[in-house]
């Protein structure tokens, strides 16, 4: 796909610290005054932030797993269009918490459908975009619990008490089990793009991580552009 702009994500499990993470390089991006654009999956464009509410909502029991893999390659595709895409062609950094991986790991992985149809339909729904670089922040389903469990406040239209989990999020642990594997084989077939890291390390020591090998894209990325 052909822009100029450093397309970065961000991916792991449930409770993998990775929404601490992103904002901290954006605050980086923010001092150093580099033009970017942090965004996140489902949402990032108003039409897409009212499907995540559809899709995060847990009264919607009966939403059929056919209708969830529509539903997030949905607000993906109005996310590229309206805002992703756009970015990069002002030579932006875009740095997007989720993006497809998420959906082979959430939806084929962890409800077991078949991950040739989820890329297809993410192929149509992205024009075939893919990430530069991706964060890929691992954390056992267990110790990823408990963080969820400690985090409250407002999301997807909904006031969450401390403890309250999204419809993806009160999925059993062996689910998230899957969804795990999911991200390993993600990372075994990609690992020229996904750099691993251990998101059990303290904040401090991942952050350091993501930035070393940042530096190493942002020239890489400066060199193509120059
Ligand atoms: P978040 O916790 O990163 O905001 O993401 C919301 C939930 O949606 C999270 O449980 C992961 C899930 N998800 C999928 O199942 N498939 C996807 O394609 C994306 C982007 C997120």
């Amino acid at each position: 796909m052909d822009n100029k702009g450093l397309f970065i994500t961000f991916e792991g499990p449930d409770g993998s610290g990775k929404t601490t993470q992103i904002r901290k390089l954006a605050d980086e991006l923010e001092r150093r005054k580099l033009p970017y654009l942090l965004t996140r999956e489902p949402g990032g464009t108003e039409i897409s932030d009212k499907i995540r509410a559809i899709i995060l909502n847990p009264e919607n029991l009966r939403l059929e797993d056919t209708t969830e893999i529509l539903l997030y390659a949905a607000s993906r595709s109005q996310h590229v269009k309206e805002k992703i895409m756009p970015a990069l062609h002002e030579r932006k950094i875009v740095l997007c918490d989720r993006f497809v991986d998420a959906s082979i790991a959430y939806q084929g992985y962890g409800l077991v459908q078949s991950i040739d149809t989820i890329k297809t339909i993410n192929r149509f729904a992205t024009g075939g975009l893919s990430p530069d670089r991706t964060y890929m922040i691992d954390v056992s389903p267990e110790a990823g619990r408990r963080r969820m469990r400690a985090r409250s406040g407002p999301e997807a239209g909904i006031t969450r008490a401390a403890g309250d989990l999204d419809r993806i999020e009160r999925r059993a642990l062996a689910y998230h089990a899957r969804v795990r594997e999911g991200f390993f084989a993600l990372y075994r077939e990609n690992k020229q793009r996904i750099l691993l890291i251990n998101g059990e390390n303290r904040p401090e020591i991942v952050f350091d991580t993501i930035m070393h090998d940042f530096e190493r894209a942002l020239k890489h990325w400066h060199g193509k552009t120059d």
